[in-house]
C-alpha cells in the first residue's frame, strides 16, 4: 500500500495584498522523488518553508511523517532535512566541524556521529576535504556539503529548494546521482523544487503550481499524455502560459545585476 509521508491540506499563506499559497492540497508518497515546479513567484519557497515549520500557515496544515506542522513542529523538525536557497553553512568552520555542530543540534547519538559523518561525506565526495575551511569551497562543494548535512540525522523527508540552481551541468548531474542513491539505498523521500525542466523528468511525480495554486499533478509520462505534449516544457507552457525559466534571474541582456548575483551564489 502506498503510504503518504507528506499530506498537505488546504495550505494557505497570505501576505498583505497577496495570496502567496492558495489552498494547496496534495500528498507525497514515502520513498518518492517529488518535484515541485512553478514559475518564479509561484509560491514554491513559501510552501516548502511552511512544510519545514519555518513559516506559519495562514490557514490549512500538513502532516509530515504523521506529525502536524502547526501543532507538532518539533517532531516535524526531527523528521526532515533541509537544503534551502540561502546557504547556511558556517564559512569559518571546516566541513567536518559544520557537520559535528549539526549532529549536536539534532541529538545524533554520540557513538554514531563519526560513522555517520564519514558516510555522508563519502556520499557527496567530500571526505578528502573534510578538514578544509568551508570558505575555500566552490559553490558546488558547498551545496554538496549542505546536502550531506541535511542527511546526517537520517530524516524521513529531505526538502531541497532549488538545490542545483547556479551550478554547472556536471555538478548538477552529480547531485542528481546522490539524490537517486539516497532514494535507492535509504528510501528517503525527496521533496524538491526546481525550475530546470530536464530535472523534473528525474522525478517520479511532479506538482506544477502557479499563483499559489496546484494546476497539475502526476508522473512526467502521465502529464505529457494528459496534455498531449511531447515534453514537460510544453505541458508547462500550456498550463501557465509561460516558460518555466522566464523571470528567474538568469543573466541576460538588460537584466538586473541583482539577478546576476543571485545566480552566482
Ligand atoms: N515575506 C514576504 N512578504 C510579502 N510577500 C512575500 C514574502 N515572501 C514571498 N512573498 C511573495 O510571495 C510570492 C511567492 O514567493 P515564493 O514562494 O518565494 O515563490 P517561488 O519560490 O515559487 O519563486 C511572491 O509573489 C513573493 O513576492
Ligand atoms: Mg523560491
Amino acid at each position: 500500500m502506498m503510504e503518504n509521508i507528506v499530506q498537505v491540506q488546504e495550505l494557505t499563506k497570505e501576505y498583505p495584498g497577496l495570496v502567496a499559497v492558495d489552498g494547496l492540497s496534495f500528498a507525497v508518497h514515502r520513498g518518492e522523488v517529488f518535484g515541485f515546479l512553478g514559475p518564479n513567484g509561484a509560491g514554491k519557497s513559501t510552501t516548502i518553508k511552511m512544510l519545514a515549520t519555518l513559516l506559519r500557515p495562514t490557514r490549512g496544515t500538513a502532516l509530515i511523517n504523521g506529525y502536524d506542522i502547526v501543532r507538532q513542529p518539533n517532531q516535524v523538525r526531527q523528521s526532515i532535512g533541509m537544503v534551502f536557497q540561502d546557504p547556511s553553512l558556517d564559512e569559518r568552520l571546516t566541513a567536518r566541524e559544520n557537520l559535528v555542530f549539526h549532529a549536536m543540534l539534532y541529538n545524533v547519538p554520540r557513538r554514531e556521529v563519526n560513522r555517520r559523518i564519514a558516510a555522508v561525506l563519502e556520499m557527496v565526495d567530500l571526505a578528502d576535504r573534510q578538514d578544509h575551511l568551508v570558505r575555500t569551497f566552490s559553490g558546488g562543494m558547498k551545496r554538496r556539503l549542505e546536502i550531506a548535512r541535511g542527511l546526517l540525522h537520517y530524516p524521513a523527508v529531505l526538502f531541497l529548494d532549488e538545490p542545483t540552481v547556479g551550478l554547472d551541468p556536471q555538478t548538477r548531474h552529480r547531485i542528481w546521482q546522490y539524490i537517486h542513491e539516497l532514494q535507492r539505498q535509504h528510501s528517503i523521500t525527496i521533496f524538491m523544487t526546481t525550475h530546470y525542466m530536464e530535472e523534473a523528468e528525474n522525478c517520479q511525480r511532479i506538482a506544477i503550481i502557479d499563483h499559489g495554486r496546484l494546476v497539475a499533478l502526476g508522473s512526467p509520462p502521465q502529464l505529457k499524455e494528459q496534455y498531449r505534449a511531447s515534453s514537460l516544457d510544453e505541458v508547462f507552457i500550456q498550463l501557465t502560459g509561460r516558460e518555466i525559466r522566464e523571470e528567474t534571474g538568469r543573466p541576460r541582456p538588460g537584466s538586473s545585476p541583482r539577478g546576476h548575483l543571485r545566480r552566482r551564489r
